[in-house]
């Protein structure tokens, strides 16, 4: 079976470094925060080129405490996509404000920034672009949008570590910005993890009350906030993972540019464009006047893994009940997506084989 995603051979590739780590943290009898974390957030600060990183437990937890941060809370309308995990919205939800979406742009997956503005009222507090699949939202332009209304911006930049906007890091735009460090991220960690970015110092004091209980002093607490901390263990992996990740998202890059070579000429898939500062986190491509979902299921009979992500736009999951319109560039993609395998260590010819199946599936599937 060729999986969605093989991380063996990235484990192979260090793993005397891991080890290494791993005993380090070990031997230093710290296991959440400390020495080991604070290096970490040191680290990634200034790989991303922000001021502050707060390191905890997951990227949704990351958003939860960059949302309460930037002053999100009851009352508040955050807008967003209706194409990301539900993780984005149900951050917006966990903190007391209402989610608004707006659609996708048509030829790309992310939100549409020129639709924004019609989503504007005088409740809005903040936007929350996802950078989905390893995509930059168009970052000039919202904000620019954000600063002329006068709304904050939380980047979910779960996806996109390392990707670029302009040349300027996904996460180091927004006031508060959400990494997530789950283990098939392109910076994957060997459990849960999460990360804020901030470029406010009183936003990074805030973050760190918030992820330790709401107290920057040991038994003094200041308000409600969360067990949220990233542990050493991680950290320590993180830091060796750190050192490679800008190699492991050019190969991510040239696999994707891969198959799109693979794939020109073929009339009903359309490719990604390998836009500038795209991390590809996954690989997707839209199947026109296909049945998609056929077309996944014979992959699979032919051994070869395919993700749909994601099949029900994050508005019309059961836990809104019908509370929003469907809205129809999303609903076209989560019929038309297909994400296919991809990582750092894809060998071309394993690429080839699934290129020359998902083509051969495709003309079946067609002609029935
Ligand atoms: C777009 C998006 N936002 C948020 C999250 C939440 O991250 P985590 O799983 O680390 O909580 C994820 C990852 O699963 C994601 O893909």
């Amino acid at each position: 079976m060729i999986p969605i995603l093989d991380l063996k051979p990235q484990l192979a590739s260090i793993r005397s470094e891991i080890d290494e780590a791993i005993s380090g943290v070990l031997e230093s009898g710290a296991f959440i925060l400390g020495k080991t974390v604070a290096q970490f957030e040191e680290r990634v600060a200034e790989h991303l080129g922000v001021k502050h990183a707060i390191g905890v437990n997951s990227g949704t937890d990351a958003l939860v405490i960059a949302l309460r941060a930037a002053g999100v809370g009851a009352g508040d309308e955050v807008i967003t996509t209706p194409f990301s995990f539900f993780a984005t919205a149900e951050s917006i939800c966990s903190v007391g404000a209402e989610p608004v979406f707006v659609d996708i742009v048509t030829d790309g997956f992310n939100i549409d920034v020129a639709a924004i503005e019609g989503a504007i009222t005088s409740k809005t507090k903040a936007i929350i672009p996802v950078h989905l699949y390893g995509e930059p939202v168009n970052m000039t332009e919202l904000m620019a949008l954000a600063a002329k209304h006068n709304i904050e911006v939380v980047e979910d930049c779960a996806q996109s570590f390392g990707a670029t906007y302009n040349g300027k890091q996904t996460g180091s735009f927004g006031i508060a910005n959400a990494f997530s460090f789950f283990p098939t991220k392109n910076l994957g960690a060997y459990g849960d993890g999460g990360l804020i970015t901030t470029n406010s110092d009183d936003v990074a004091v805030l973050c760190r009350k918030l992820r330790a209980h709401g107290g920057q002093h040991k038994y003094y607490n200041e308000m409600i906030g969360y067990n949220s901390r990233l542990d050493a263990m991680q950290a320590a992996v993180l830091n060796v993972k750190l050192n490679y990740i800008q190699k492991w998202n050019m190969q991510r890059r040239h696999v994707a540019q891969r198959y799109n070579d693979m794939f020109a000429g073929t009339d009903c898939i359309v490719t990604p464009s390998i836009a500038e500062g795209h991390v590809f986190h996954q690989y997707t491509i839209r199947l026109k006047d296909t049945d998609r979902d056929a077309v996944a299921a014979k992959m699979k009979q032919r051994g070869i893994a395919t993700m749909v992500y994601y099949p029900v736009p994050q508005d019309q999951l059961p836990v809104f009940e019908g509370k929003y319109d469907m809205k129809p560039r999303t609903a076209q993609a989560a019929k038309e997506v297909l994400s296919l395998p991809i990582w750092p260590e894809l060998a071309a010819e394993k690429q080839q084989e699934i290129a020359d199946t998902l083509i051969e599936i495709i003309e079946d599937v067609r002609n029935v």
